[in-house]
């Protein structure tokens, strides 16, 4: 019996290099080793974004055309959104009536983001998010969660409530979800912080040939490499970074070594990674194109992945109800 597994990710649109050695890499590997749910949170966006809705459809739709592209395989895993799935919604009730709010105040995102976004997301719902992320994972019953080391509070929060719930209503209904920790590298945009959308930094999985060139020609490299023969140090190059996920293993040892000696130069290293992503990517570029011709084939995975997903959910809540005599 394959172990089951729920991830989530917002509506964000185009997916960059970021998720996808992030997030993208993992899922591909897991969907066949586990039951997988992989869920487009529209909800989550809304506890923080609730003023701009208007682009979520849009989002959603170029989020799932690349998942579909990179191998993403609906007939392997469920892959569904969170609206789709009214009975989220009524577990996340039903699990607020038990949940102390200090518990959910504690949350160290929590006080992050309202000092970081402002008052305007110090909403009931925004409160609420790591409960409703819990409920995500109970839904399904989820056994195993691949989040980054950001998300493991909430994890912890989810387990908390299971026990909980098994406490109070003397079942036992939910599996105690336990993380897996991808060992996801943070991937750098082309300005070297972080790769974010909204740093606008990223390259996007979907970009063209030539928007790929000039983005890769932007891209910081060794602030002390100015000229070709200027010693280069490639640990600390954004052009290094991307080589050793996408390039083989010769051309990254002849980088390294030919960019410390000075006989290459930055603007030759970086047309010759442009070309090599530009490749790598193709294949993705392709299918998404193809995919994207069809609007029937994303809606018609979309339904189909909500209606495995609602079949689920609502024996759950079956369970859920029963528990508390509703
Ligand atoms: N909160 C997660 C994030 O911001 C996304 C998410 C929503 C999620 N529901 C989930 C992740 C359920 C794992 C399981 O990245």
């Amino acid at each position: 019996m394959k172990k089951r597994l729920i991830s989530g990710m917002r509506p964000t649109g185009k997916l960059h290099l970021g998720h996808m050695l992030g997030i993208l890499e993992n899922w591909k590997k897991l969907q066949s080793t586990h039951d997988c749910f992989f869920m487009i949170a529209d909800w989550h966006a809304l506890t923080t974004g609730y003023r701009k809705t208007d682009d979520i459809p849009e989002n959603i739709r170029e989020m799932v055309l690349d998942l579909l592209a990179f191998g993403i395989d609906p007939e392997q895993a469920t892959l569904y959104v969170q609206s789709h799935v009214p009975e989220i919604a009524e577990l996340h009730l039903l699990l607020s009536m038990v949940i102390p709010v200090a518990w959910l105040e504690r949350v160290p995102s929590y006080k992050d983001q309202i000092q970081e976004l402002g008052q305007d997301i110090a909403t009931y719902g925004f409160l609420g998010y790591p409960l409703l992320q819990t409920a995500d994972i109970l839904i399904v019953k989820g056994e195993v969660v691949p989040i980054g080391q950001d998300q493991l509070p909430h994890l912890e929060l989810a387990r908390e409530i299971v026990r909980r719930f098994h406490h109070i209503f003397g079942k036992e209904i939910f599996p105690e979800p336990v993380a897996i920790l991808s060992e996801a590298p943070v991937v750098p945009g082309i300005d070297g912080r972080k790769m974010s959308k909204s740093f606008d930094n990223s390259i996007s999985m979907s970009d063209s040939p030539d928007e790929i060139r000039e983005k890769i020609k932007q891209t910081i490299t060794d602030p002390e490499k100015i000229h070709k023969s200027d010693p280069g140090h490639p640990d600390i190059c954004n052009i290094f970074f991307y080589h050793r996920f996408f390039s083989d293993k010769a051309l990254i040892d002849t980088v390294n070594r030919t960019c410390r000696s000075g006989e290459l130069g930055c603007v030759a290293d970086k047309k010759q990674l442009a070309e090599i992503l530009i490749d790598k990517l193709a294949s993705i570029r392709e299918k998404r194109i193809k995919l994207s011709q069809d609007t029937s084939v994303i809606n018609k995975i979309l339904t189909l992945g909500a209606e495995n997903a609602r079949k689920r959910a609502k024996e759950t809540l079956v369970q859920v109800k029963e528990a508390l005599h509703l």
